[in-house]
């Protein structure tokens, strides 16, 4: 039976990479049922509504969520970012976000957290918009959110031809966190004897990333860190139109959400000069979720092997890779 996935276009440039993505899916032949939902910004200013918790409760029942970038300039900041786009990462417990990067020569995967940190909304404010005001964003880092992510991450290692983790974190200033994660990577690291390890603070991180990036395999850090480093990591690797990720609910209680590492980038929206492959490469990874594996393999080859020709728009750049999958699917084996 075919999939059912749940598509929110959003805003600025989301609506148009994730049409690409769609397209793109259908020329590799997969039956999925596709169902749009209005939510972002846009829609915010419009109606009023983030996400009404109907729409959440009528989500949970897809097989994935495909989002294109939610994020529009006159909405106070904030109030889309955290009221449906990391609602949904924390009510659904997609606890990894999972960013690979392939590009220039590189292959690394960062394991972000994804449910915790400074992230998770704990804080506060106090004596506003007086001179005595006080603001705290504390970071959230419990044991058993750790202990999943890390895990997580030596699994997939393990799996992978080099074997190593890079721990990034800032162990140095932030002791109790540091210490928290620090720990607890050792502990797992003990029971893969055949994963080697690594620990770097992340602004250590910030120079290897662009002057070694090689050295890394997979890197597993917190929320704040994986999130910085990730547009760094699609910087380093041919742009961060190019990064796709992965907000997984490894569990399976639930449907996992996939989406580019990129906003809604206002600043170009409308122009039909985004680059959709990380959309395209997102849908991949939906797609290698669900089941269709043979299906995001044959995408991920067409982004690969199909390079936009420069100067390319939004849409040709989805023809391009749309005929290559098409192409692919008359290779011999
Ligand atoms: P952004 O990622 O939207 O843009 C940063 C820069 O990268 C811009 O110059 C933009 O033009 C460029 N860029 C991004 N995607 C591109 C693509 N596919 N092709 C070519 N160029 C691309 O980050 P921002 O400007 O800081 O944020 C804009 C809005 O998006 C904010 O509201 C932010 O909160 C939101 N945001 C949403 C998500 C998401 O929905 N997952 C992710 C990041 C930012
Ligand atoms: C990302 C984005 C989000 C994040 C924002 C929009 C909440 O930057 O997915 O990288 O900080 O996680
Ligand atoms: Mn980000």
């Amino acid at each position: 039976m075919g999939k059912r996935v749940a598509v929110i276009g959003g805003d600025g440039i989301g609506p148009e990479v994730v049409a690409e993505a769609l397209k793109v899916v259908r020329a590799a032949g997969v039956d999925l049922e596709t169902v749009a939902y209005e939510l972002g910004g846009a829609h915010y200013l419009r109606t009023g509504e983030v996400l009404p918790d109907e729409t959440l409760a009528a989500l949970r029942d897809f097989d994935a969520i495909l989002l294109g970038a939610v994020g529009t300039p006159g909405v106070p900041p904030g109030v889309i970012e955290r009221g449906l786009l990391l609602r949904l990462r924390f009510e659904l417990d997609l606890y990894i976000n999972l960013r690979p990067f392939r590009g220039k020569g590189l292959d690394f995967v960062v394991v972000r957290e994804n449910t915790e940190g400074p992230y998770t909304g704990e804080g506060g404010v106090i004596r506003k918009g007086t001179p005595y005001e006080v603001a705290t964003q504390g970071s959230v880092n419990t044991r058993m959110g750790v202990e999943r992510c890390v895990r997580f991450a030596f699994e997939l290692a393990a799996a992978r031809a080099r074997k190593h983790v890079t721990l990034v974190h800032k162990t140095n200033v932030l002791t109790y966190a540091g210490d928290l994660w620090q720990r607890t990577f050792e502990e797992v690291a003990a029971e893969h004897t055949d994963v080697s390890t690594d620990y770097n603070h992340v602004d250590a991180a910030c120079i290897y990333l662009v002057e070694a990036p090689q050295r890394y395999d997979v890197i597993v850090t917190d929320n704040l860190f994986g999130d910085i480093l990730t547009d760094l990591g699609g910087a380093v690797t041919g742009g961060i139109g190019q990064a796709a990720s992965a907000n997984l609910n490894p569990a399976r209680t639930g449907p996992s959400l996939f989406e580019p590492v990129h906003g809604s980038a206002p600043d170009i929206a409308g122009t039909g000069t985004a680059n959709p492959i990380a959309c395209i490469r997102s849908a991949a990874m939906l797609l290698d979720f669900v089941g269709e594996g043979e299906a995001a393999a044959r995408i991920v080859r067409a982004c690969t092997e199909a390079p936009p020709s420069p100067g390319a728009s939004t849409s040709a750049i989805g023809d391009a890779i749309a005929f290559a999958v098409t192409q692919d699917l008359t290779k011999e084996p």
